[in-house]
């Protein structure tokens, strides 16, 4: 069966030595079982932390990703990183195409394609967002909008390379908000998701997909929202940059 996580998105977000000790602590509240050890934690700090962060945390129990990665295997692209570099830091997961890189960085199918191919390639996992912002939603196209976005990238995938993606929705009106999608609105899209997935790979592949919600999830509705049948989990934004707030939603499982 599929597995639960909730992976912490840190975004442009705290010092070097803050996120080595948000990191640490993280890590020691995983390691001394703090949590169900089934739930899968991932945390994805900014490019300039992940050395200092991977040398600090316990791999066995916390799982370490990057924000974003190059479209590029190497060369003549300045400022840009490469999942071989990712990956020779033990960098284990990339997050692709969340909606800030979508929408402030110009980030198109045509890039995430490449990126995504790349990261499974290196046999890394990518965690790949998707999500309708708000006119969509109250013009009631946000299935369109989703079935889109999955059909463009992760349908172009074969059953092999695809049984590796983590999937997160998360609707672009709630992210960073404070508006938390409802946990029916929710449950609502993450079926409608699974069932695109098993039209395509097969049920067995839909149920052990991961799919992830995003968006303004905190401690106080992780439970509500992670006890829907097809909400495997969270990927957090703001909540994630302290431990107790982090640890919390990790607990719900
Ligand atoms: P948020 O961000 O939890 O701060 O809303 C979620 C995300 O962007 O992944």
């Amino acid at each position: 069966m599929r597995k639960n996580i909730v992976a912490g998105n840190w975004k442009m977000n705290t010092t070097v030595s803050e996120g080595v000790e948000l990191a640490k602590g993280i890590s020691n509240a995983v390691s001394n079982g703090i949590n169900n050890a089934e739930t899968g934690v991932v945390i994805a700090p900014p490019f300039t932390h992940l050395y200092a962060v991977g040398e600090q945390i316990n791999h066995d129990k916390v799982c370490l990703a990057a924000q974003d990665c190059a479209t590029e295997e190497k060369g003549a692209y300045t400022g840009e990183i490469s999942v071989a570099m990712l990956k020779s830091i033990g960098v284990k997961a990339v997050i692709l195409g969340h909606s800030e890189r979508r929408t402030y960085y110009g980030e198109t199918n045509e890039t995430l394609l490449k990126k995504i191919n790349l990261v499974l390639k290196n046999d890394m996992k990518p965690i790949f967002c998707i999500g309708e912002v708000l006119a969509q939603r109250e013009a009631g196209k946000h299935f369109d909008v989703v079935k889109e976005q999955i059909e463009s990238v992760l349908f172009t995938l074969s059953a092999d390379d695809f049984k590796n993606v983590i999937v997160a929705y998360e609707p672009v009106w709630a992210i960073g908000t404070g508006v938390t999608a409802s946990s029916e609105q929710a449950q609502e899209i993450h079926a409608y998701i699974r069932k695109l997935i098993s039209e395509k790979y097969g049920t067995e592949v839909a149920d052990n997909t991961t799919i992830l919600y995003g968006g303004s999830c905190k401690p106080s509705n992780a439970k509500e929202l992670f006890s829907q049948p097809d909400v495997d989990g969270g990927l957090i934004g703001g909540a994630s940059l302290k431990v107790e707030d982090f640890m919390g939603i990790v607990n719900t499982f």
